[in-house]
């Protein structure tokens, strides 16, 4: 079994839904592969058109448990007294990223937009995300990731 690096650049959303009636919503983005979550941080005011430009990892295995090889994108709008809203979802099969990536050692997918999508596979405008694989060239070494391993056995 493979194991490594996956990286989730956030660029930017367009065309996102404007869900405060006063003033303009503060996009964030709930990233998640497989049992692992992540955040972007806040973009304060910029309503439908967001930039983040951030960088998020997740430790991966290939080939893992369960087949589901996808990264998904939840965007929410933090509101500061009331229940986040939700705004849209994407999301990027990584299967064959992965197995390239195990085959060459780092693989990519440049930049590109994905379609967000509400509650109803409504269109809510798009998501700019690239996304890299590097493969851990030292497999012996895998006291660095500590209990993580464990949960895969
Ligand atoms: C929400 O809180 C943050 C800091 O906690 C503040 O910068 C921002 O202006 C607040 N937004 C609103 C709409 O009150
Ligand atoms: C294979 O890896 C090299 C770097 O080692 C990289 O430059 C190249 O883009 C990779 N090939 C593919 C198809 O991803
Ligand atoms: C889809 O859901 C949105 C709100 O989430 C609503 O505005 C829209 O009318 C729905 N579209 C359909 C076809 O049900």
């Amino acid at each position: 079994m493979a194991v490594g690096i996956l990286e989730v650049l956030l660029v930017n959303a367009k065309g996102l839904r404007n869900t405060d009636f006063l003033g303009k919503t503060d996009p964030y983005v709930i990233i998640k592969y497989k049992s692992q979550e992540r955040q972007s941080s806040v973009a304060r005011g910029q309503g439908s058109n967001p930039k983040w430009d951030e960088k998020v990892r997740f430790k991966v295995e290939y080939p893992g448990q369960g087949g589901d090889y996808k990264v998904t994108l939840r965007i929410m709008d933090h509101d500061n007294f009331s229940a986040d809203d939700f705004l849209g979802e994407a999301e990027i099969y990584v299967k064959d990223l992965l197995a390239l990536g195990v085959e060459n050692g780092t693989a990519e997918l440049k930049p590109l937009k994905y379609r967000v999508v509400g509650e109803n596979a409504t269109y809510f405008g798009e998501i700019q995300v690239g996304v890299t694989f590097t493969l851990k060239a030292d497999d012996n070494n895998q006291e660095e990731y500590g209990g993580w391993r464990e949960s895969n056995f």
